[in-house]
């Protein structure tokens, strides 16, 4: 695992939209997996900045997000369909055909998590994950006591998750219960996984992820597995890291 402290959540931010843009470069068919919360927001708003001043083009690259409610349609606001068209999708050029998230409306749910791992592998599968971590340290909603070897499915929500994400929805029993996600195990597969984590809430749960034992009590430590991943923090997010100096003489990756 390469570990990155920046000195701010702009910094880390730039640094996930950076590593994006260097695989669209090198790849313009990239496959990327995309994660949506409140910690991507600036991710997708730098790399909306690069399109317009750059030029960098996704039109021909494929995307996969982690996950999506159950019960919301893709035009509820607080779906994560409607997130990814309005912070990312709908402000680049990419084609809404390559761009793909779980329906969580699907009428035969277990039907849908099997359609979308055959999606994944018929695309040749991911080329670079991004990741957020919740407070309880899940990625994508695998949440404590998901196998490692899980596959894209239906995961009820634990408490914290919900309480977590509430402050999106008017009022705390509208978070749905449910939800599809890619399991830890599809989300392993990638060749490569980014984890960004900003802001000292996250710091507690960041140093039992990083430098904690490999637990499914907290489906991060999986990446420690990983033989391609990198982690991006702030400061913040990185304060209760045991060996954060270390991890700040790592150089950073360099662009082609
Ligand atoms: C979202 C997802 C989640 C979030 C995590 C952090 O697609 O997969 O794992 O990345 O809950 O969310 P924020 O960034 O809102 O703290």
């Amino acid at each position: 695992m390469e570990i990155i402290i920046q000195p701010n959540a702009e910094l880390a931010a730039r640094t996930v939209a950076d590593v994006i843009a260097q695989a669209l470069l090198a790849e313009p068919r990239v496959v990327l997996g995309l994660a949506t919360g409140v910690t991507m927001q600036p991710v997708y708003d730098q790399l909306v900045q690069k399109h317009h001043e750059d030029g960098l083009d996704f039109s021909r690259c494929s995307t996969f997000n982690l996950d999506e409610y159950i019960g919301l349609a893709a035009d509820d606001p607080r779906s994560y369909h409607y997130f990814m068209r309005h912070h990312f999708f709908d402000r680049v050029n990419i084609d809404l055909r390559h761009t793909h998230l779980p329906d969580g409306m699907a009428s035969d749910l277990e039907a849908e998590c099997a359609y979308y791992e055959t999606l994944i592998a018929r695309n040749g599968g991911i080329d670079l994950q991004i990741l957020g971590i919740g407070l309880n340290g899940h990625i994508g909603f695998n949440e404590p006591d998901s196998a490692f070897d899980s596959r894209t499915r239906v995961q009820a929500l634990s408490r914290a998750t919900r309480a977590q994400n509430a402050p999106l929805f008017p009022a705390p029993a509208q978070v749905p219960r449910e939800a599809i996600t890619m399991g830890i195990g599809t989300i392993l597969e990638a060749r490569q996984c980014l984890l960004l984590a900003t802001g000292l809430e996250k710091a507690e749960i960041v140093s039992k992820a990083l430098e904690g034992s490999v637990t499914v009590a907290v489906t991060a430590t999986a990446l420690q597995l990983h033989p391609n991943s990198t982690i991006v923090l702030d400061k913040a997010a990185a304060s209760r890291l045991e060996k954060a100096d270390h991890y700040r003489e790592t150089p950073l990756p360099k662009p082609d």
